[in-house]
């Protein structure tokens, strides 16, 4: 629970008050009870259940296939793990778009089945309805503009959005119509940092971004990518804090050959 003297320390109001203060928003993705305890640890304010659980744990292309179902899953395994940030969960695609019903009732099972304390969806006015219905349950929603991986068949590409003054300007207006909403956040994700840095002084709710900037109130990666698990993704945002994929693949080699020799388990590792 993260309602403020009941639980959890992060709540959407201290994140407000954190972009007041100038103070920035460490946000990470997880989706399993044992990575979010130790992100839980580190200190972070927001997890995000992310869809791109869709990619790094289940190995699609893109984040369309997760389901609901699936999402929720990994939503209850980080919500046993964590006691500190706010944890936020992605609405997988075709979960809210085009009616509004349907995605309150969705956000619903959602808060109810893993019990986190927001839903995160993608889009600005084309969703405008759900986000307004969803809210009007008192679910917390952050929005999230710029690249959009759910609508990834639209646009062809991952490349950078909004250049253009036409596109960056619909984007200004989107993120002032999901903060008019209530929206209590809102990620950008691959944008000019000129234009992160516009729209977050245009709102009063903190703006986290991915690649969009060190303008913005936060900035959130994916785990797996910051930690070096996925040499093939390197784009030009992404620090990579570690290179996991090299020690993970060393201490399988070792295992394997530790097996294979018999040298394990040795004299004390047995009964
Ligand atoms: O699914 C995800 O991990 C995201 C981040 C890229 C913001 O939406």
């Amino acid at each position: 629970m993260s309602v403020e003297g009941k639980g959890r320390v992060l709540t959407t109001r201290k994140l407000l008050s954190m972009k007041m203060k100038g103070e920035k928003i460490a946000m990470l993705t997880a989706y399993d009870y044992t990575s979010a305890r130790i992100v839980d640890e580190a200190g972070i304010d927001i997890i995000l259940v992310g869809d791109s659980a869709a990619n790094v744990m289940a190995g699609h292309e893109t984040t369309l296939p997760i389901t609901i179902d699936q999402m929720i899953y990994h939503a209850q395994s980080v919500m046993r793990a964590v006691k500190n940030p706010l944890v936020v969960v992605d609405m997988p695609f075709g979960t809210y778009q085009g009616n509004s019903k349907m995605a309150l009732s969705n956000a619903v099972r959602i808060m109810k089945e893993s019990e986190a304390d927001a839903v995160k969806v993608e889009g600005g006015s084309e969703v405008l309805e759900s986000v307004q219905r969803i809210l009007s349950a008192g679910i917390p929603v952050m929005g999230h503009l710029g690249l959009t991986p759910q609508s990834i068949h639209k646009f062809g590409t991952y490349s950078v959005r909004a250049k253009e003054e036409a596109e960056a300007e619909k984007l200004l207006q989107d993120a002032l119509a999901l903060e008019e909403a209530g929206c209590f956040a809102i990620v950008l994700e691959k944008i000019p940092a000129a234009l992160g840095k516009r729209v977050a002084e245009s709102l009063k709710i903190p703006v986290i971004g991915i690649g969009a900037g060190r303008y913005v109130d936060g900035q959130v990666l994916v785990m797996h990518d910051m930690l070096g698990l996925n040499t093939e993704f390197s784009p030009r945002f992404l620090r990579r804090y570690h290179n996991l994929r090299d020690e993970y693949l060393k201490a399988f080699h070792q295992y394997v050959e530790d097996v294979k020799s018999g040298d394990f388990p040795n004299e004390q590792e047995q009964y």
